[in-house]
């Protein structure tokens, strides 16, 4: 992508967004345009119609919405590094087909011809990797998944499970995984852990899912979200009909003023390792969320998604060990183990238990026997804490290996956030910005990033100066990650 083909595309952008008297015809950002790169790396002969069929795709699936205004078939084709001959073909195509509208002189817009479609299953399932290294954060290694010990706890729970329990099981899960759930996570995580109050359900997500519902039906309808944070906390209680309030953070953790004057009673945070910007939550803000919280009669709602993993200290303890009446914690076993086990645990104060236990009854009548009895045999006889040692040397020699192969191709890259989880914050300096010029390079030559501003609310993505990124590297092995850094820095080297 040239660098005069990017500023067109962000001059459309700044062009329309001034001429706020045209209402719809909102420009679409670039980041839209990443989805017609693919189809410009097809053979010459192809190359047409495949932009033409990604062209259509965008506008079916909304990923380019009904008024937003195409750059001039001059800019794209400079942008995408094709003939303007393809573009025009493209455009007129499109816009007989219906797609597409156009006025003699005014542009060219997504018309409103097409209604786009609710995403496809397909369209949600994970894509194939590929062979470049992506470095999209969140993903465990799941090759490490202990096969042989699972095998084995599987065979001897379905030798000895009695029959008894094959029946619809206890909402809040099996006995005997709660006492083994309870310990481990006093032990690993300085929890205040009564059995009674665990509830075993499919993951941190179905966690969040459940108490929406619940804080929802007491009529809180607001719950305050870390921003920049994970979106899958607002899409979860936003499903649950719970309005999020991205709060902002500074140093410490979630910034006390803006959350005081949010009005919120809830409020959702990852204090051990804020995803995605890696800070530690402090001790001071630790009492400070808490004292917040009982000043607004309210709750913390603590998603401890990678806390196991710290490689320079001990991980500090959760924060609901500090007030379990005033914190839900949640966590699972999808860093350590694997996302698809879709098993975790939520820790509940005694004002929600009740009403949560209902909720995870009416939903699915409890999680599945044969998994809570295998996980609870895996955590009481040490198998757990035998993968958690296991993934914790992984990770730390994958983290060591990105954060170098950063300082040799990235010179003056700066990497943030504490040594822990999945995933850093790596700074570039400034010439490698614009971010949206970077991002598109980058995704030209295959490699999956994501930035940080992916996680900001208000999703700034592209318009960013800075080039601040969000890294995973716990799925990747240390030659992938050094091929991965390698191939991006070649990406964006000066032409
Ligand atoms: C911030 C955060 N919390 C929680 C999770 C895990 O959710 P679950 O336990 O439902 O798999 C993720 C997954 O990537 C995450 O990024």
């Amino acid at each position: 992508m040239t660098s005069s083909g990017t500023n067109s595309a962000r001059d459309t952008a700044r062009d329309t967004g001034s001429s706020g008297a045209s209402g719809s015809r909102r420009a679409a950002s670039s980041a839209a345009w990443e989805v017609l790169l693919p189809a410009v790396a097809a053979p010459a002969r192809a190359r047409g119609r495949s932009l033409r069929e990604a062209l259509r795709e965008a506008v079916r699936s909304g990923r380019l919405a009904s008024g937003t205004r195409l750059p001039s078939s001059r800019d794209l084709a400079a942008d995408l590094g094709v003939s303007r001959g393809l573009i025009t073909e493209a455009y007129e195509q499109l816009t007989a087909e219906g797609y597409l509208r156009s006025g003699r002189g005014a542009g060219t817009w997504v018309g409103g011809a097409a209604r786009s479609a609710p995403p496809r299953a397909r369209d949600l399932a994970p894509r194939p990797a590929g062979d470049r290294a992506g470095f999209v954060p969140g993903t465990p290694d799941v090759s490490l998944f202990p096969r042989a010990a699972w095998a084995a706890a599987q065979r001897a729970v379905l030798t000895e499970l009695p029959h008894d329990e094959l029946g619809y099981p206890d909402p809040r899960g099996l006995p005997r995984l709660r006492a083994a759930l309870a310990a481990l996570l006093a032990r690993r995580r300085g929890v205040v852990a009564d059995p009674e109050r665990i509830v075993v359900l499919s993951g941190v997500s179905q966690a969040m899912a459940v108490l929406g519902l619940v804080l929802h039906a007491r009529g809180i309808h607001e719950v305050g979200v870390e921003d920049p944070g994970s979106p899958q906390h607002a899409a979860l209680y936003a499903a649950a009909g719970v309005r999020a309030v991205p709060l902002p953070l500074d140093g410490e953790g979630p910034a006390m003023g803006p959350l005081r004057a949010s009005g919120v009673r809830c409020v959702v945070t990852t204090p051990a390792h804020q995803f995605p910007t890696g800070i530690a939550c402090s001790a001071r803000r630790r009492a400070e969320l808490l004292d917040w919280a009982r000043s607004v009669d309210g709750f913390v709602l603590e998603d401890d998604y990678d806390g196991d993993f710290r490689y320079d200290r001990a991980p500090v303890g959760a924060l609901q060990g500090l007030d379990p009446e005033r914190v839900a914690y949640a966590g699972s076993v999808s860093k350590s183990l694997a996302p698809g086990l879709r098993l975790g645990w939520l820790l509940v104060p005694e004002a929600l238990a009740g009403e949560v236990v209902e909720r995870k009854r009416t939903m699915d009548l409890g999680h599945p026997t044969l998994d809570q009895a295998v996980f609870a045999r895996f955590v009481e006889r040490g198998d757990y804490d035998r993968q958690l040692r296991r993934c914790q040397r992984a990770y730390r020699e994958r983290r060591d290996t990105l954060v170098a192969a950063l300082g040799e191709h990235f010179p003056g890259a700066h990497v943030t956030g504490i040594a822990a989880g999945l995933h850093v914050i790596a700074a570039l300096p400034a010439r490698h910005g614009p971010e949206e010029r970077f991002l598109a390079r980058v995704a030209a030559a295959g490699v999956a990033v994501h930035p940080l501003t992916h996680y900001t609310h208000a999703r700034a993505g592209g318009a960013e100066e800075a080039v601040r990124l969000v890294l995973g590297y716990a799925h990747l092995s240390p030659g992938r990650i050094r091929a991965g850094v390698r191939a991006m820095a070649e990406a964006v080297a000066p032409r």
